[in-house]
Formats: structure tokens, C-alpha cells, sequence
């Protein structure tokens, strides 16, 4: 339901203009609302200011310059929101301990400058809990009544990066509140942006561990194909087409493939939310920990994989000049956000490798100029993130060409038999 004619548009404030808040920002304003982005990254803003994306998205490419809404840093133009949108990051730090204080600090900022009657919504990813034992307090210091002239809800984002097919406009959403009204608040506004199914939560927790249990779920089963991919290698059985043979079954299998690692903002580091938050209340999560474990060793299991391809042809990994393609944690989009690449580099460099990086997305953090650049320096590659434009390119041929003796297939993504055929050492994970 967009804003109807003749009414004073309602005024959406989106506070982190991120992965998250600027697509929420855009289509918000697409649906009629007066939107107003507040983050305090200045360059960000500058650029907003411009016309111009920081992230370099295909939605926003194509809705941003259609849809501009005001961005600022000035966190008293907030005053003007009937509805706040908090979506900021929530890291883990270097121990794995849930770093709240992005929340923390845009809550406090959003209980200063929030009118009466205002709906406030938190989106960022958070365990069971955050809302009422952190959140909820900030906004009752602050001099509110929570459910009488203050409504917050929690309402978990869902979006999924460079997805062609799921956006901001049509994955479904669950919403939870403290009472009835700012449920109902938040389920309308959620309805007016969303075409697709707004579920109302019984509770405000659950909202909060509907998001953990979906990024814990996928965790969970990357580290299970993960354990399989290196159980199969010493088996001799391709992993991959096991699984491909696997998804066969219509009914009660769901496909997950191993890789060098996981990476981004989410499935690495929302799981430790739940761990921690239960830790707390005396519970031990044995098996979000195991899956933890096997994900975050895959990048040193790919050099492994490196070190005995390069073992057979006589190739020491020290001094040898590999070739890193891919920064990115995923295909064709430009976050690097927990990316695995950066502890493949690590362990690379640690063993004394002289390592290149390209990534086409990730220009200004790559060493080398370009693709080809990078084959010329390398006797050995390993790649890390699958993007279109290295499925396309990377052929026997042109590693010939430039005279590379082994590759690593650290997303098992190319045609392993033509690699192999060619006399090239090709190595993927579990393949
Ligand atoms: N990236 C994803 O694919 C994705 C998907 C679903 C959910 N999430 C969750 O959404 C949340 C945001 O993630 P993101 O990827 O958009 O993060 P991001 O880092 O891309 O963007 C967050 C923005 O918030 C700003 N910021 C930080 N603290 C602030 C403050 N106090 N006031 C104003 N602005 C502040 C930062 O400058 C940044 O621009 C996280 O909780 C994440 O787990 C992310």
C-alpha cells in the first residue's frame, strides 16, 4: 500500500546507510515516503549528495538516481521521522565477542532525536534479547514510554546482495513488537514497501531468532558439505557431483557447496550472537561452534590443498608467485566483508609465497592492474570467489599460455576434466 494521494507523506528516516539501509531508503522513497538517510561515514554522504552509490549494486545503479532521497549526517533532521529505520552494522570483534556498539550508539542517537509517536525499527541482525535488554532501555533513559508515545519493533533484513531475483521489494519479512500497536505499525509499513508476505511475530525475541536461525542454518550446512569435501578427498569421491546427485531427491535435501571459506557480514559472525547470548543464560551451542570451526579452518585447508599441488611438480610454496583471483565473498558484488580471500592471503605470505591479488570489482585493493596482469607474475593460482568474469576467462588455454602449472578452485567452479586434460594440476575443494 503506497502513501495515498492528497495526504502529507510520512517522513522515513533510515539511520546506516549500508548493504541494508540504502536499498530500504530508495524503495521507501520509490513508495511515496520523505525519506531522510542519516549515517555518520562523511564521504558516504558526500557522494549520496552527488547522485552517486557508494556500493556498487545493480538495484542501486538502476533505482538510486530515480529515487534520491536526502542524505545527511546532521542526526537532528531526525526529528522530522514518523518512522526510524536503524540499520547498522553488527560485527563480532578479533575474539568473536558481538560488538553492539554501532546499535548502541544509533539507538541513543535515535532516542534524542525521535518525536513522540514514532515508530522505531531495528533491522540489523541481533540475538534474542537486544531489543529489550539494550535498546528498549536506551529509549526509556531517554524519557519514553515504550507502547504509548514510543513504538519499537525489530523487523530482520533479509537482503541478499547482487540477488537477481530477491530485493528489497519482494522478500518476505517477519516483524516483532513489544504490543500490539507497534506491531501493527510496523507490519503496515512494512506492507506498504514490500510486495510479498509481512509475517507477524508473537514476540519481539522471535523476530530476533528467526534471522540467527536462518544465517546459523546455512552455517551449519556449509560446514557439513565443508566436512564432506575433505572426508571425500581422502576418499578419492568428487564431492560435488555427489551433492549435485543428492539434490536429485525432490523432497528433504536441500543443496549446500563447500568452499574455501565463508565470508560477508552475515553467516561468519551472526551465529557467535546466538552462542554468546546463550553462553550467558548457561547454554552450551556445541554445534553452532563445531560449524564455526570447520568454516574458518577451509582457508587454511586451501593452501594445504596448494602446498601438495605444488609438491608435485617440484614447486616449494615459498618464493613460488601466486596468483589470488577474487577479494570479494561473493560473486559479482564488491564486499569483502569477512572475506576468506584475505586469510588465504595470510597463510600464503606466511609460508613465504610472493602473492598477487585482482579482483575486477575490487580494483584499488588488488595489487595487480588487471586479470592478465596477474597471469603473467603467477606460476600457481587459487581462486576464491567465483565471479562471472573468471568463469568466462579461466581456460586451460590461457593458463597455458602464461605457462601456470597448478590451480586451486577454491569454489569449484570450473571444468575440472578440461584443467586436467590440458595437464594442468587442478585441485577444488573436495574434487
Ligand atoms: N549485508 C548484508 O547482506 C546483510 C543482509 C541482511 C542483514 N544484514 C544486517 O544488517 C545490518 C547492516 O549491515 P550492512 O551490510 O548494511 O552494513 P554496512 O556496513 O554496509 O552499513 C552500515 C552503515 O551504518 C553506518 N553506521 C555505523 N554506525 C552508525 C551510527 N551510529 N549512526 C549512523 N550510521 C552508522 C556505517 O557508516 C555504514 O554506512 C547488520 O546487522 C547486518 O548483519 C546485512
Amino acid at each position: 500500500m503506497a502513501q495515498s494521494k492528497g495526504k502529507k507523506a510520512k517522513t522515513v528516516a533510515v539511520i546506516g546507510l549500508g548493504y541494508v539501509g540504502l536499498p530500504l531508503a530508495v524503495r521507501a522513497k520509490e513508495r511515496g515516503y520523505a525519506v531522510i538517510g542519516f549515517d555518520t561515514n562523511q564521504e558516504k554522504i558526500a557522494l549520496l549528495q552527488k547522485g552517486k552509490s557508494p556500493i556498487k549494486d545493480d538495484f542501486l545503479e538502476e533505482n538510486l538516481p530515480q529515487h534520491r532521497f536526502e542524505a545527511t549526517s546532521d542526526p537532528k533532521k531526525l526529528r522530522a521521522a514518523d518512522i526510524i529505520l536503524i540499520c547498522v552494522p553488527t560485527p563480532v570483534d578479533e575474539m568473536f565477542y558481538p560488538d553492539l556498539t554501532p546499535v548502541i550508539s544509533a539507538a541513543t542517537i535515535a532516542a534524542t532525536y525521535a518525536k513522540k509517536g514514532a515508530l522505531v525499527v531495528l533491522e540489523s541482525t541481533v540475538n534474542p534479547g537486544v531489543s529489550e535488554e539494550v535498546v528498549k532501555p536506551i529509549f526509556e533513559k531517554a524519557g519514553f514510554t515504550v507502547g504509548k508515545d514510543i513504538y519499537l519493533a525489530h523487523c530482520p533484513e533479509r537482503i541478499n546482495p547482487g540477488d537477481k531475483k530477491w530485493n528489497v521489494t519482494n522478500i518476505p519479512r517477519v516483524v516483532g513488537s513489544f504490543d500490539a500497536a507497534g506491531l501493527e505499525l510496523a507490519h503496515d509499513f512494512y506492507a506498504s514497501i514490500v510486495d510479498g508476505e509481512i509475517r507477524k511475530m508473537k514476540s519481539i525475541r522471535e523476530a530476533e531468532a528467526v534471522k540467527i536461525v536462518e544465517n546459523s542454518f546455512r552455517d551449519i550446512n556449509i560446514a557439513f558439505v565443508n566436512e564432506l569435501a575433505r572426508s571425500f578427498d581422502v576418499l578419492g569421491i568428487d564431492v560435488k557431483d555427489v551433492i549435485q546427485g543428492a539434490a536429485t531427491k525432490p523432497f528433504a535435501f536441500m543443496a549446500h557447496y563447500p568452499a574455501c571459506g565463508v565470508g560477508g557480514h552475515c553467516i561468519p559472525v551472526d551465529p557467535y550472537y546466538l552462542i554468546e547470548r546463550a553462553k550467558q543464560s548457561g547454554f552450551d551451542h556445541k554445534f553452532l561452534k563445531i560449524a564455526r570451526e570447520i568454516n574458518n579452518s577451509m582457508p587454511v585447508y586451501t593452501v594445504e590443498l596448494l602446498q601438495d599441488a605444488l609438491n608435485t611438480v617440484k614447486l616449494p610454496l615459498n618464493g613460488t608467485h601466486v596468483g589470488v583471483l577474487g577479494l570479494a565473498y561473493k560473486a559479482n558484488i564488491d564486499d569483502v566483508r569477512e572475506s576468506p580471500a584475505f586469510k588465504v592471503i595470510e597463510q600464503l605470505e606466511k609460508h613465504h609465497a610472493a602473492v598477487a591479488t585482482f579482483d575486477p570489482y575490487i580494483k584499488s585493493r588488488s595489487t595487480a592492474k588487471s586479470l592478465d596482469a596477474l597471469l603473467k607474475k603467477s606460476q600457481a593460482l587459487v581462486l576464491v570467489t567465483d565471479h562471472q568474469a573468471f568463469k568466462e576467462t579461466l581456460t586451460p588455454a590461457l593458463l597455458k599460455k602464461h605457462g601456470i602449472k597448478v590451480i586451486i578452485d577454491g569454489k569449484n567452479c570450473l571444468d575440472k576434466q578440461a584443467f586436467i586434460k590440458a595437464g594442468i594440476i587442478y585441485k577444488g575443494i573436495g574434487r
